[in-house]
């Protein structure tokens, strides 16, 4: 480092062991990171460590272990959320909510600017179905929404950070951890999936991890607050039907053999469908579908979302082309990960 550069900001990264929080951290190699952990360790050997509680005062840390901290502590990278559509509205609360009210008053004290990571899908505010079962996804938008308007009404320096659904890195589509998006497609792959509950125009809006880390560390490194930042697809990103293209081509070139699931209207299995089969299920298999139904009703409109990320400086947007490579390297890894086809057939 030169005499008069600036050393690059420490980070405090709430999350690090999640999806999100780990594409970070391996994107921010300049800075010091402390990543402040809960359950899960964080892997890395130059990671550094606060184990703590986001939903507790002072994220359970003594008064003058949290003083030091937040000495030390330039930026705030908030990852950390609950996640899962089944988890209690309370527990949401208390993660989402307060635990980013916890996070606010830490950034107050250290002075730091927030990098605030939300949802592209707070803007869904015209869902058919509060839920199905115990998959509830409005239970965790709702937590992210008044989560991002105690942010905006902190007075803390802040970015918003919305990303649509997250898959893997865009080149070798490697997550820690599969989601919906990948048991839907993997269920194609598996030719499990008879139906998919949704119009074929339907956009399918994702962004690799890759991408996502990507704005948030030219947003720490360039320093600037006030912004709202839809990292999705948006008007590039594939339809329903193009998504089922992609499985069915990457299937047949692994030697699978998915067959063309039938589209059919939510509003059908909601009516017709769901009330005949749902009780018939074991637990686990009825679980399974109530949470494809959740992921699907989200999926469930043709109007894009916004998308600004291409406005952060130094990161291009992908084009419709890079979002499909991008969903076929994760499949690809799905596939190889979950054993459905030999590795070697994977690499061809
Ligand atoms: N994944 C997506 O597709 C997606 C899409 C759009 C937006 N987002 C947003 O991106 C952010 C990160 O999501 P993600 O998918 O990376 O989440 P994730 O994989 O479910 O990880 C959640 C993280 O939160 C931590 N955590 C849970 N309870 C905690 C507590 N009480 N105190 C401190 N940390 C706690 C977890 O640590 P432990 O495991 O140790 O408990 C874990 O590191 C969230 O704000 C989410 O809403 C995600």
């Amino acid at each position: 480092m030169s005499e008069n550069q600036k050393p690059a900001p420490t980070i405090l990264l709430t999350g690090a062991s999640g999806v999100v929080g780990q594409a970070v951290l391996a994107r921010m190699t300049e800075h010091t990171v402390v990543c402040l952990t809960h359950n899960t360790p964080v892997p890395g050997h130059r990671t550094v460590r606060v184990r703590g509680d986001l939903t507790r005062p002072f994220f359970g840390l003594d008064r003058s272990s949290y003083q030091e901290l937040a000495d030390r502590i330039d930026v705030v990278v908030h990852c950390a959320a609950v996640t899962g559509f089944s988890i209690d509205a309370e527990q949401t609360h208390e993660l989402n909510v307060r635990g980013t009210e916890n996070v606010l008053a830490f950034a107050r004290q250290a002075q730091a600017p927030l990098q605030h990571v939300s949802t592209a899908f707070v803007a869904r505010r015209d869902l058919a179905v509060a839920g199905y079962g115990s998959a509830r996804p409005e239970v965790y938008l709702d937590s992210k929404r008044v989560a991002e308007q105690a942010v905006l009404a902190s007075g803390v320096p802040v970015n918003i950070v919305r990303p649509s659904v997250v898959i893997g890195n865009s080149v070798t589509g490697r997550i820690s951890q599969f989601q919906g998006l990948h048991t839907i497609a993997g269920a194609l792959l598996k030719n499990t999936l008879p139906m998919l509950p949704l119009e074929p125009a339907s956009r399918i809006d994702f962004v690799p991890q890759d991408l996502v880390a990507d704005v948030i560390a030219h947003l720490v490194r360039t320093g600037t607050t006030g912004g709202e930042y839809w990292v999705t697809g948006g008007r590039a990103a594939p339809t329903a039907g193009r998504i089922v293209e992609l499985g069915l081509a990457l299937g047949r070139s692994l030697g699978l053999s998915p067959d063309t699931p039938r589209f059919v209207s939510h509003d059908m299995v909601d009516r017709l469908i769901r009330p005949v089969f749902i009780d018939a299920l074991p637990r686990a298999q009825r679980r399974r579908f109530d949470d494809m139904l959740a992921m699907t009703a989200l999926f469930n409109a043709v109007e894009p979302f916004p998308s600004t990320y291409g406005h952060v400086p130094g990161v291009t947007p992908f084009s419709a082309q890079n979002l499909e490579d991008a969903f076929t390297a994760s499949m690809r890894h799905y596939a190889q990960a979950k054993r459905l086809v030999r590795p070697s057939e994977v690499a061809a």
